[in-house]
């Protein structure tokens, strides 16, 4: 028994835990100790394979989860910490050896990214179904912000209303609900009662630079100290059942590229399931280009997956990123926007067969949106925020902006897509 390292004050989880977890000396068996000890492994991943803990004088086995499979084990208290809740195994027969790495993720995951007041449920049915079949791994919802009391079911229905159908958009691509906030306890609440809802997972943002946002103590405000999104990592992590992943998105710091490192250590340290890293530090907001040599040694810092964003617009910026990186998992956000071909429809069109996507796509946004309830305005509004994002990324999108902006009617838009 080593209650000394169970002490440790920036992971409170631990001592939470501590009466479910049975610790053995490592000579002995750990399948047997766990036996013992009326307990059973740590279980982690979707498919909630038994596991121990294991190292050369401690093994570690958490109550209520399967009997361990000897063989089957995390390398050391720092692994189940972080790496290895999620990701590490060790396939050791009875002491470590080199680790294995299981991810949550499909083997080169496309995410497709959160972004606020854009992504919402109308448009992650449209570009899934629109999407060659399995090129999107996963939807992240918008930011659903969490305060100093957990929010209601009502509050979490509506950041994700695939919820109400198992948690997949209509083609059946998981949403994960993200929560935006900086205390611990009431985004534990609240991600605790999003999986009971039927969430896939849980992301964690702090990566968001918006001021509002920022002032009151969240998004990217969290990453000026990585010891609390430790923390509330950790939290997140304890509340919600293991086989759901607890994700975090965050940026590469706060004012320095040096940042990432600790930050995106402490949020593995936290438990997190896997880390999405935007290229960029939330002083130059949306202002160079994303850094993706900053994202890679981030990457080369944790064992957890990292799945890299930002500027990743064609294919040839999906190569260069995996170069610069490592990374073999993407998240894009204004990418399709402005060119949905690296995600929906033929892939390598010309650019005149990707405008005709883009704008046969954005007729169909417009009926989903006025089917899905919206006022006129905000469809227009929707519409032409679609192309302002997506412009940005394809300068062959900016004459169909022109061509809208100023419009205020549903059929002058429609008849203006037609048109080019
Ligand atoms: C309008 C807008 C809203 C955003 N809202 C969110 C959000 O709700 N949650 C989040 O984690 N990131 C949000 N982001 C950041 C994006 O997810 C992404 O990290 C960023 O746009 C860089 O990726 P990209 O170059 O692929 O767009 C938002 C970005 C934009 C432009």
């Amino acid at each position: 028994m080593r209650p000394d390292r169970l002490r440790n004050p920036a992971r409170d989880e631990l001592e939470v835990l501590e009466d479910q977890i049975a610790i053995g000396n490592g000579d002995q068996d750990p399948q047997k100790q766990a036996g013992e000890a009326g307990a059973g492994c740590f279980q982690r991943g979707r498919d909630a394979r038994p596991t121990g803990y294991w190292s050369r004088d401690v093994f570690l086995v958490v109550a209520g989860a399967p009997t361990p499979a000897r063989g089957n084990l995390i390398r050391s208290v720092e692994d189940f910490h972080g790496a290895g809740r999620q990701g590490n195994l060790v396939e050791a027969d009875g002491a470590a050896s080199s680790a294995s790495t299981r991810s949550w993720l499909p083997s080169g995951a496309i995410v497709l990214a959160p972004m606020d007041g854009v992504t919402d449920h109308v448009y992650r049915a449209l570009i899934t179904s629109r999407a060659r079949p399995g090129r999107i791994s996963l939807c992240v919802s918008e930011f659903i912000r969490v305060t100093d009391r957990p929010i209601s079911d009502a509050a979490i229905l509506r950041g994700c209303p695939e919820l109400s159908r198992g948690g997949t958009t209509q083609s059946g691509v998981p949403v994960m609900v993200q929560l935006l906030g900086g205390r611990a306890e009431p985004l534990a609440a609240s991600a605790r009662r999003a999986v009971q809802l039927g969430a896939f997972g849980i992301d964690l943002n702090f990566g968001c630079p918006a001021k509002l946002v920022n002032r009151h103590d969240g998004g990217a405000a969290l990453l000026k100290a990585p010891e609390r999104i430790e923390g509330i990592v950790l939290r997140v992590r304890q509340a919600v059942p293991l086989d759901h992943p607890v994700s975090v998105k965050i940026r590469l710091g706060w004012e320095s590229v040096d940042e990432v490192v600790p930050i995106a250590v402490a949020a593995e340290r936290g438990g997190a399931s896997w880390l999405t890293i935007h290229g960029r530090t939330k002083a130059q907001m949306y202002g160079p280009p994303a850094d993706w040599e900053a994202i890679g040694r981030a990457r080369a810092s944790v064992s957890v997956d990292v799945v890299a964003n930002g500027d990743l617009s064609t294919d040839s910026s999906l190569e260069r990123c995996r170069d610069a990186s490592g990374c073999t998992h993407f998240m894009l956000g204004r990418g399709p926007m402005g060119r949905p071909s690296l995600l929906c429809g033929a892939a390598n069109g010309s650019e005149a067969q990707q405008l005709q996507m883009l704008t046969s796509m954005l007729v169909e946004y417009l009926e989903r949106l006025s089917a899905a309830g919206n006022p006129e305005y905000r469809q227009v509004a929707r519409v032409k925020q679609w192309l302002s994002l997506g412009k940005t990324q394809n300068a062959d999108v900016a004459p169909v902006f022109e061509r809208i902006k100023r419009l205020s009617k549903r059929a002058e838009v429609l008849a203006a897509l037609s048109s080019g």
